[in-house]
């Protein structure tokens, strides 16, 4: 894949990544790159469109954003007013201001403009920031749809599309947006998606957006990061918050996220929460922006050790040293497990995932089992316990990262959670062994029965009513 011209240059410059940008990216701290970053850099490059999955935490971010960077520092500073070069589409506003972050690291020196359009902030300032130009804008679709029809933003001129979380953009609450606003770009740009997830569904709907895109996958679709150790805790819906208060007594559990499936339920765990003594920050929808930005924020710099969320913080968010994801219920959508746990280990960190099934959500976790083509180990059953505090059987559980264990327990080897010996001792996790399971999975490499294909209405353009089942 690398160009053989290149001689001996080794790294990011072999990528042909130069000058003050090669610079920044190693002041990024990055002089390695990455399975996606080596694999989907070059052929970006060389201008071709990209349909690019790699596991959560791999570096797609950086896999999108240095071609783009390479590209228009080389064309220099001209732009016309209300435009934009490059685009790229995220699905959640703290997703969005987070790639920004990264790309002004990456870009640091280097005389690019960045702008972010989102929802829940100030519309006047965005369009002020556009007015004259930009090199690089972020959005979410709805308010970049907005701009757009009020002709406070032309894309014309647009020759880089990003999709990032490529499948979501194109799943139902985006994909009449995107539709739009890929057409609106240049007939000749450029278009690259990324995720870590792609149904087939999905993927088939991507082929009207790139042309004659190259294949870059480091890992099947829905492959879980190998560094993170998955378990499932059975317990009833009512034993929930005793369960998770028990964990988060733990001090092992050091950075933790909880997810619930419902911005309702989200509320509900943080006040029990706090009532058991825990402080949490939380993040959802129906919270105001300052308010989700803060969030997240205080748990990026360590002022709250747990964050609430619902899956409104599953995807892309990058908060290095979390050390356990817990979801308090199972998503609706398997794909979501995948995101969700892949807030923790990421970039070659270990991390620690654990899933609290009620019998109720039994075929919810077969589906997840069947898109990771894994067994998930119950690691305790609080089932047949009604009070699993007086349960003495239980009292050694333990959810530590696997770096705190002497040995990591052989889980460099590859071998996938799941398979039997994977870390998952008696004496850490109970009385329950490992693979001793209630239930059983299905077949793998079916799709779950949940998701139907589009059939939307794509008459809708610019200026038609927006859908009222937006997640940004
Ligand atoms: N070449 C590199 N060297 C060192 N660190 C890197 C490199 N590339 C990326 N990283 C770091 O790895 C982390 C994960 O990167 P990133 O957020 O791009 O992952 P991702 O693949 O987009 O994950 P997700 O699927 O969750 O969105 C970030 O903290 C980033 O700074
Ligand atoms: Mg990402």
């Amino acid at each position: 894949m690398i160009d053989k011209n290149i001689g001996d240059l080794s790294g990011f410059a072999a990528l042909g990544i130069t000058g003050a940008l090669l610079k920044a990216t190693h002041g990024a701290g990055f002089t390695d790159p990455k399975p996606i970053q080596t694999q989907a850099i070059p052929p970006q490059m060389e201008g071709r469109d990209i349909f690019g999955i790699a596991q959560t935490g791999s570096g797609k971010t950086a896999a999108f954003a240095l071609p783009i960077l390479s590209k228009i520092i080389a064309l220099g500073t001209k732009r016309r007013a209300k435009t934009t070069r490059a685009l790229i589409l995220a699905p959640t506003r703290e997703l969005a201001v987070q790639i920004e972050d990264t790309i002004k690291i990456l870009a640091k020196g280097a005389h690019v403009s960045t702008a972010l359009v989102l929802g829940g902030v100030s519309r006047f300032s965005q369009v002020k920031k556009v007015a004259p130009g930009v090199d690089i804008l972020i959005a979410t679709p709805g308010r970049l749809t907005d701009l757009v029809r009020e002709g406070d933003l032309i894309l014309s001129d647009t020759k880089w599309l990003v999709l990032d979380e490529g499948d979501r953009m194109l799943d139902m609450g985006f994909i009449n947006d995107v539709k739009r606003i890929a057409k609106a770009t240049a007939p000749d740009r450029q278009t690259v998606l990324f995720s870590a997830t792609m149904p087939n569904e999905i993927a088939e709907l991507a082929k009207g957006l790139l042309k004659n895109p190259i294949r870059v996958e480091v890992a099947p679709q829905s492959t879980a990061a190998a560094e993170i150790v998955q378990g499932v805790v059975l317990a009833r819906t009512k034993q929930k918050r005793q369960v998770l208060s028990k964990m988060l007594a733990d001090d092992a559990m050091k950075s933790v996220i909880v997810f619930s499936r419902t911005k309702h339920g989200a509320d509900r765990v943080t006040k029990d929460l706090d009532r058991d003594g825990f402080k949490a920050a939380v993040i959802h929808g129906n919270k105001s922006q300052n308010a989700r930005q803060k969030a997240l924020n205080d748990f990026r710099d360590g002022s709250v050790r747990i964050l609430v969320a619902t899956d409104i913080a599953a995807r892309g968010i990058d908060v290095p040293g979390i050390s356990h994801v817990v979801n308090f219920d199972l998503p609706d959508e398997a794909e979501s497990y995948v995101h969700r746990i892949g807030r923790t280990g990421r970039n070659g960190m270990d991390g620690i995932a654990i899933t609290l099934c009620d019998p109720s959500e039994n075929s919810k976790l077969r589906q997840v089992e069947r898109i990771i083509r894994t067994k998930l180990p119950v690691v305790a059953d609080h089932l047949g316990s009604p009070d699993p505090q007086r349960n003495p059987a239980e009292r050694n559980e333990r959810f530590e990262p696997a770096n705190d264990r002497p040995d990591h327990n052989g889980r460099r080897d590859g071998r996938r959670p799941g398979g039997g010996n994977n870390g998952f001792g008696k004496k850490r996790f109970g009385d329950k062994p490992a693979g001793d399971r209630p239930f059983a999975a299905k077949p793998q490499g079916e799709r779950p029965e949940g998701r139907k294909p589009f059939k939307g209405n794509n008459k809708r353009r610019f200026g038609g009513k927006r859908p009222a089942t937006r997640a940004a």
